[in-house]
């Protein structure tokens, strides 16, 4: 039995990991949130096994112990300090923020709009992008970097068109990212209040989200630094949960159908968890779950592969793969606790 500790639990993905870990043998020993300190779970999660009550965050911190291993949804200022600190009391920490997704300070400065302090963690933290890049040696791993829910989608649908020689990665790809509003976190705002939302659709943070440079370094290390440049725009959608990655690139010489169907069927034949389709994928039918769909076609008149992934947000892009890395690190099946369907809800 491990025991864990979740740092922002009163948040959308804080929250749906309370639900995975509740289906999960690790046990939960702490749980922080300022706003909800001092509430039993169970008033918020009614599924809630066993009597354990939200902490203030400091608290939470003062009390972890080496050998506990820390999941922090929080945001990745809120992370870039409370990670260095629990590593030093010798816990393990799985971070669901971007603060250690990027490979240098100055992509900090370029993306997020601040100075990385850390670049020897930049270096250490392991990116966990289960499916491209599995935990080979878990004793060797004190940190995990949790994929962002866009780079997450975007990733699956282009690597393997990408690795398998049918989509030229010296040609941009261009990238259109759909998600619902909990992609946005809890917190207040007025573009997220519903009459702003409500049968509205809207582009944001166009060729400045900070996923594009996460999905190029990950291409980037797959394809051994041929990395191709990458266009990505934000849509929000009037939905609360489920997101799409459409992914628009030029297919090389030898692009067919067989080539495209062959390059997903290989990628993803023994995953347990993303599934190739023979038609676009649609966000109800993952909805809830830590699966992911995925579909590409070849545009024969323009030569260009159109690639599609949809997944659930707040589980494969948060808290469900943040577990499939719990699960590499404790020895466990990938799918312990994320078998079928998380309850759904908010
Ligand atoms: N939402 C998604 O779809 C999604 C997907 C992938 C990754 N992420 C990442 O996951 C992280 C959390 O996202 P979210 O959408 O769940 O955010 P959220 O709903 O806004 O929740 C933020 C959480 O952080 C806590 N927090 C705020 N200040 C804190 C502090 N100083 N110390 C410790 N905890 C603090 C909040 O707790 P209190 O307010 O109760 O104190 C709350 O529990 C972000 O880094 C986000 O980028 C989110």
């Amino acid at each position: 039995m491990q025991d864990v500790l979740v740092f922002g639990a009163s948040g959308y993905s804080g929250l749906e990991l309370l639900r995975v870990l509740n289906r999960h043998p690790a046990r939960v020993v702490g749980v922080s949130s300022s706003k909800w300190r001092g509430e039993p779970v169970r008033d918020r999660v009614p599924e809630w096994s066993e009597g354990l009550a939200f902490r203030d965050h400091d608290a939470l911190l003062a009390d972890a112990r080496a050998g506990q291993f820390a999941f922090l949804a929080t945001p990745a200022d809120v992370s870039l300090e409370l990670a260095p600190t629990l590593l030093e009391k010798g816990l393990r920490v799985l971070d669901l923020s971007g603060a250690f997704r990027l490979e240098s300070s100055q992509d900090y400065q370029s993306w997020y709009g601040f100075s990385h302090p850390r670049e020897d963690l930049l270096a250490e933290a392991h990116y966990g992008l289960f499916e491209w890049f599995p935990i080979r040696d878990p004793d060797q791993i004190r940190l995990v970097a949790v994929p962002g829910c866009y780079a997450t989608a975007a990733a699956l649908a282009v690597a393997p068109l990408l690795m398998h020689g049918a989509m030229d990665p010296a040609r941009p790809i261009m990238m259109d990212g759909k998600s619902g509003t909990t992609g946005a976190g809890r917190k207040a705002d007025e573009r997220l209040s519903f009459s702003e939302v409500a049968e509205n659709l809207r582009p944001y943070r166009v060729g400045k989200h900070q996923h594009t440079p996460e999905i190029e370094r990950t291409l980037g290390r797959l394809l051994r630094g041929h990395s191709p440049r990458v266009s990505f725009a934000a849509h929000l959608v009037p939905m609360r949960r489920g997101l799409i990655v459409s992914a628009y690139g030029s297919a090389t010489e030898g692009a067919t159908g067989t080539v495209i169907e062959s390059a997903y069927a290989r990628a993803y034949e023994h995953s347990c968890f993303v599934r190739p389709l023979k038609e676009p994928p649609e966000t109800l039918p993952v909805r809830g779950s830590n699966f992911a769909t995925v579909f590409a076609v070849l545009d024969e008149r323009t030569r260009t592969i159109s690639a599609f992934a949809a997944i659930d947000n707040l589980v494969k892009g948060a808290a469900g793969q943040a577990v499939q890395n719990l699960n590499a690190l404790l020895r466990l099946p990938e799918d312990t606790g994320l078998r079928g369907f998380i309850r759904e809800g908010l």
